[in-house]
């Protein structure tokens, strides 16, 4: 207890599960701010109003002066994810953690089949390795690496029984994750079939390869290597083509990690043109940083590489901003996937071997806040709608989240906007030896996080928490995407409850020809 956030519980039956009362904070939502209490029973938000008297056995939180928002939802992890022969290090249990203890109170992961792999496989792999640790909510995005009747027949059962209602292709990491544009064609058709959104990684990896050559012929095989494969025209051509496909097939797309100002102008000149249904995220490292100069150490040069990669040139990060304030852009993730520097050491005599990956999932809210409310780029209506609105609305979790509502799970946080931290590797929760926001001090913090009704995180200290979270099932057709229209297949998605038995799945439905 402390007098900035005075707590006492008022009289009343200790045994019930505590009732919260949050007092004299400015609640804000995308669309209003007002200075409003909130009451939450049962994990869910009962009532919002002037002046509410808290219920016998209520704990009251004080949030006098500071803002009072919906807990932010990262739309792009990658925990405890199998990739380019290791394993990111944030498992579901220490990722998690670190989202909430950063104002994070829902992930939603990417469960990546492999060629030739079953989706529900991999679906049932993950949902097994995240439900027993989950801190806070999370959801599942399924990644599709190769293309048959068996991988359509899969995505219509992931949405119809698996809470699934958004699927990735990947259009670079040839050899391993790419699919050609007829593979695209195919499945940006399914998604739009089944009321799912297609979610693309938007690279050339022809010409990526192609480049690589070159650039070992040449002699280069550190880290800067990275960068000079993939520059921005090879990731802005590809969001044009994914762009198009989706435009041919009528399918939504969201592009995930944009990471450079053409592509991003890219989405913006297509949304302007009619394609409202084209949506772009852009990720904390890209808002916070840039690509380090060729003079540092491998150690930090390989810390910092991802693909998309972070670009060196020092206005992209104000870029992206902008094109969050001005709505080009709607979201904003991480892309969390960790590595510590012996796994980038994979990397050390080759650069195309360096585990690609960076953190963010604890420092994307504050990292936002700083770069765009204390610079006023974005206000925090703003703030709240790039966080954790717009993705509730895309993958269809709004009301129920990413917003403060009567009737919406009380995930919360009261937003400190006057205090400052220091970011390190030495004091973040994250599993990883290496933070690539290192000595940065962002002014705008946490103060307390409510995961589902549950104080999780107050003033520096992280509540145990493990289990707390579930899957959070996601429906086809999210209006935000598809209208308020009745989708020709609207199956009441949900979790089947046999995760474990892939063949009582394939033999409930019955495909169409
Ligand atoms: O470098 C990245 N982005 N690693 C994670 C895999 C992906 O492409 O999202
Ligand atoms: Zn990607
Ligand atoms: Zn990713
Ligand atoms: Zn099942």
């Amino acid at each position: 207890m402390d007098n900035n956030a005075a707590q006492n519980v008022a009289e009343g039956n200790a045994s019930k599960p505590p009732k919260l009362l949050i007092k004299g904070g400015k609640v804000v939502n995308a669309d209003k701010t007002e200075n409003v209490d909130v009451l939450v029973e049962d994990g869910v938000i009962t009532d919002i109003g002037y002046d509410l008297a808290a219920p016998p056995g209520t704990m009251v939180i004080m949030a006098d002066g500071r803002y009072v928002i919906p807990g932010g939802i990262d739309p792009h992890t990658h925990l405890e994810f199998e990739f380019m022969g290791t394993k990111s290090v944030d498992d579901f249990y220490k990722g998690t953690r670190a989202a909430i203890a950063g104002g994070t109170t829902m992930v939603i992961d990417f469960a990546i089949a492999l060629p030739g792999q079953s989706l529900l496989e991999v679906y049932d792999k993950y949902r097994s390795m995240a439900d027993p640790k989950v801190c806070c909510d999370y959801g599942l995005h399924v990644g599709i690496t190769w293309w048959s009747r068996t991988v359509s027949k899969e995505m219509e059962l992931l949405c119809a029984q698996h809470g699934v209602n958004s699927f990735k292709l990947f259009m670079a990491y040839k050899n391993m994750f790419m699919v050609d544009d007829g593979e695209l064609y195919e499945a940006f058709a399914r998604c739009k079939e089944l009321g799912a959104v297609a979610m693309v990684h938007a690279e050339n990896g022809h010409v990526i390869e192609k480049n690589v050559h070159k650039l070992k012929q040449a002699g280069v095989t550190g880290p800067e290597g990275h960068e000079m494969s993939r520059p921005e025209e090879v990731e802005a051509e590809a969001v044009h083509r994914a762009a198009m496909i989706a435009s041919q097939t009528g399918c939504p797309l969201y592009v995930v990690h944009v990471m450079s100002e053409s592509a991003a102008k890219v989405i913006e000149e297509r949304r302007n043109a009619g394609q409202t249904t084209l949506f772009g995220e852009a990720l904390a490292a890209g808002l916070g940083t840039v690509a380090p100069d060729g003079k540092c150490s491998f150690e930090v040069a390989a810390a910092h590489i991802m693909s998309p990669p972070l670009r060196k040139t020092r206005s992209t990060p104000l870029a992206l901003m902008k094109a969050l304030a001005s709505g080009a852009l709607q979201t904003t993730g991480t892309d969390n996937c960790t590595f510590n520097k012996n796994q980038k050491a994979l990397g050390k005599e080759d650069f195309t071997k360096i585990p690609n990956g960076l953190n963010g999932l604890e420092d994307r809210m504050s990292v936002i806040w700083d770069k765009g409310v204390n610079t006023d780029i974005i206000d925090p209506q703003k703030f709240v709608e790039i966080t954790s609105t717009n993705v509730a609305k895309i993958f269809n979790l709004y009301p129920k989240k990413g917003c403060i509502e009567i009737g919406s799970e009380a995930d919360i946080v009261i937003w400190n906007p006057d205090k400052s931290k220091k970011i390190s590797a030495t004091t973040h929760n994250h599993a990883c030896d290496f933070n690539i926001f290192e000595g940065m001090v962002v002014r705008g913090v946490p103060e307390t996080v409510i995961v589902k009704g549950k104080v999780c995180y107050q003033h520096g200290r992280l509540m145990d928490s493990k289990g707390h979270g579930s899957f959070v099932p996601c429906q086809v057709f999210p209006p935000h995407v598809y209208g308020r229209r009745e989708g020709k297949y609207r199956p009441d998605a949900g979790d089947c409850g046999k995760a474990k038995d892939t063949q009582y799945c394939l033999n409930t439905l019955n495909f169409p020809e």
